[in-house]
């Protein structure tokens, strides 16, 4: 398939790129770079033996963007492009409704337009809210969102639903992520926080590396086993390869699906840590700190109908996010550069 992957050169995006060309895929890549760099490419390069064809477009600037279409064939889109920092998206709303719905309808547009109909979205388990009891099923539907970031993923959910309604060619599928962490075993490619990290994990690999003195876990009076937090991680590769099964289920099929993407297993922030000294053979200083807003105690995923459906299982564990991720930590010091 030809895939136009938006937000190819982030996180995600990039470990997606790196499997879709593996497995013989066309990729055309559209990022701004607001939040990556161009030489993620040459990484992707040497694991493929091949450069995705990258323009460097914002979604925001929808002519330029109507370019990529008029050059290209697409058969699919995997669309990633867009703000995800929460606490930022609470000073900055119109910032993060800007980018995230603005930009996110330019490309709607221009798909049906140009006849592109199969589109794989980036949602999130954040689209629950603290409405559930876990593990989180996709019929529950949307929860209430607690930031405008969250919302952001809801209301895109609920654009593409409507445009599956009133064009039947589109076939969407919107991939809700649990806690997506670890980084490709290469050490090639991997998550480059900004400053200091907000997430668990990205924060953790930054006290092993002797960047930060210590991890403050929020809260251990939570109902879970030790008090703290309980999340489902998912190896990023893992989660790569969903999106490989979710365009393919998409190529065959019309309407919409929502599916998570998420081991079905919950570790709790005490765990995590754990699995982090024993990959980086290290003891990692921790103080107990307040809970964090807006957090809740436990999310984990229903996974059957990722299983039933687009037929993937989670292959890596939490020990070995943890290995991959102190393994791109320590050889990528400054970066991807
Ligand atoms: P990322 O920031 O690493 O990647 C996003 C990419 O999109 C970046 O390269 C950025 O430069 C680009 N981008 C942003 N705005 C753009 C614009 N207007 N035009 C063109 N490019 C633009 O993030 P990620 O972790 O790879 O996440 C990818 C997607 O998955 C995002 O939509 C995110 O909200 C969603 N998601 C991520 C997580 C997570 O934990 N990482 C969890 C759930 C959902
Ligand atoms: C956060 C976002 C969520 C987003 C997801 C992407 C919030 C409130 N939620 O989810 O919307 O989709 O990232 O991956 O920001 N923790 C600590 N110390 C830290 C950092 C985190 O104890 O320094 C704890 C948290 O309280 C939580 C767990 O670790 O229990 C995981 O936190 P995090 O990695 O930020 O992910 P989420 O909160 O699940």
């Amino acid at each position: 398939m030809r895939v136009l992957v938006t937000g190819g050169t982030g996180y995600i995006g990039s470990h997606t790129t790196v499997e879709l060309l593996n497995l013989g895929h066309e990729v055309v890549i559209v990022d701004n770079l607001y939040n990556s760099n161009i030489h993620v490419l040459d990484r992707i390069e040497r694991l493929c033996h091949q450069r995705p064809k990258f323009y460097e477009v914002d979604i925001l600037d929808k002519e330029k963007l109507r370019t990529v279409f008029k050059e290209n064939e697409f058969d699919a889109v995997i669309h990633f492009a867009g703000y995800k920092a929460v606490g930022e998206s609470v000073s900055k709303p119109i910032t993060y409704y800007q980018n995230n719905i603005a930009g996110s309808l330019n490309l709607y547009e221009l798909m049906n337009e140009y006849g592109v109909y199969n589109i794989v979205f980036s949602s999130s388990a954040t689209v629950y809210g603290d409405n559930f009891e876990v593990p989180f099923k996709e019929e529950y539907g949307l929860g209430d969102t607690t930031n405008p970031y969250g919302t952001t993923k809801k209301f895109n959910e609920m654009i593409l639903s409507d445009i599956a309604k009133a064009h039947e060619k589109f076939s969407i599928v919107l991939l809700r992520y649990f806690n997506p962490i670890g980084a490709h075993p290469s050490g090639l490619l991997g998550e480059v926080p900004n400053g200091i990290p907000n997430n668990l994990v990205p924060y953790i690999a930054k006290v092993a590396n002797g960047e930060l003195p210590c991890l403050n876990v929020f809260g251990d009076d939570y109902d879970t086993k030790d008090g703290t937090g309980v999340r489902d991680y998912i190896h990023v590769v893992d989660l790569a390869k969903a999106h490989i099964k979710a365009i393919e289920y998409a190529s065959k099929h019309n309407g919409v699906e929502v599916i998570n993407v998420g081991s079905g297993k919950g570790y709790t922030v005490l765990e995590v840590l754990k699995a982090y000294e024993k990959a980086c053979h290290k003891t990692l200083p921790y103080k107990i700190s307040p809970r964090r807003p807006g957090d809740i105690a436990t999310c984990y995923a229903d996974t059957h109908k990722a299983k039933q459906l687009l037929d993937f299982e989670v292959e890596f564990d939490i020990d070995k996010m943890c290995e991959d991720s102190y393994n791109f930590t320590l050889k990528n010091p400054n970066g991807i550069e």
